[in-house]
């Protein structure tokens, strides 16, 4: 174990170059598939509550950390605000950056890790992290890191993975009808250190599950209490917090959806560095 700057202990035996090559690995067939619309949990409703949840950015300059593809990047543009994005990926910034060049945006991509910001202190008037910060080793650096390159007065906004109920034990508990009625969690406490997922988006049809090999995705998974000491620790004022789900109507379109009607499957946390 190694302590780092925040007195936390650093339990992960994978560090952030060798978790960059398993999303490298990644970044083709999610980018195809997402784009394809079959991250329907992200479309539907995670991203939809993340820019909810945002304050007004149009103007302001903004820092988006783990930007995959740049799908989500390219939502925040859209909202005004000039936009530079990071992923630790030469994949996934490719295919952002072609995105780029076909439909112009003025987004620069850059190649880097969270844990090591090529960017001066206080750049930014904001950072986000759509889905990024459960899946960096050593996360409490990255809060570090985007807390020195915000401007005083900045905001940094982040999705993760609930950590009460993405636990590394979890069942469904159905009624009498064989309705889905309860998650049954377990092993909360156990804060994994780069345990390696493999799975693909749900909705993918066969002959594309066929086609692509599953995602494999380093888990570096944390207590609510843990995250929250973090940022508090880290020198942020824990502004906000979110909790999406999908509407009725999103569900009657997507039922595999339902299940987030449930449970809270994602956090949105929003924390300011003081002015
Ligand atoms: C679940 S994907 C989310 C992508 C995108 N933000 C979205 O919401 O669609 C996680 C992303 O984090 C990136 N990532 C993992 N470790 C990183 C690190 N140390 N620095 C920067 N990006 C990292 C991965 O390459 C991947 O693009």
């Amino acid at each position: 174990m190694l302590p780092n700057s925040c007195g936390w202990d650093i339990i992960n035996c994978m560090d952030d170059r060798e978790v960059g090559k398993y999303w490298d690995e990644n970044a083709r067939a999610w980018t195809d598939l997402s784009r394809l619309g079959y991250d329907i949990c992200r479309d539907q409703f995670n991203t939809p509550g993340f820019v909810a949840m945002l304050p007004e950015v149009k103007g302001l300059e903004g820092l988006d950390i783990g930007c995959g593809e740049g799908s989500n990047t390219r939502i925040f543009a859209s909202l005004g605000a000039s936009m530079i994005a990071l992923d630790i990926s030469p994949t996934f910034i490719g295919a952002a950056k072609a995105m780029e060049q076909e439909k112009p945006l003025g987004i620069k991509y850059v190649l880097g890790s969270a844990l090591d910001l090529p960017f001066e202190d206080s750049s930014f008037d904001f950072c986000v992290a759509t889905m990024s910060f459960m899946d960096i080793p050593g996360p409490e650096k990255a809060l570090v890191e985007a807390f020195r390159v915000l401007k005083p007065g900045g905001f940094l906004q982040f999705s993760i993975t609930h950590p009460c109920f993405d636990t590394p034990v979890r069942f469904w508990v159905f009624d009498e009808d064989g309705n889905k009625k309860a998650l049954a969690v377990g092993g909360y406490f156990d804060e994994l250190g780069g345990d390696i997922l493999e799975w693909i988006f749900a909705v993918t049809p066969q002959e594309l599950k066929d086609k692509y090999p599953k995602f494999k995705t380093p888990c570096f998974r944390k207590t609510l209490g843990s995250w929250i000491n973090m940022i508090v620790d880290t020198g942020f004022i824990v502004e906000r917090l979110g909790e999406p789900r999908p509407t009725e109507e999103v569900c009657e379109k997507y039922p595999s959806l339902a299940d987030a009607r449930l449970v809270s499957l994602f956090l949105h946390i929003r924390a300011r560095k003081p002015g």
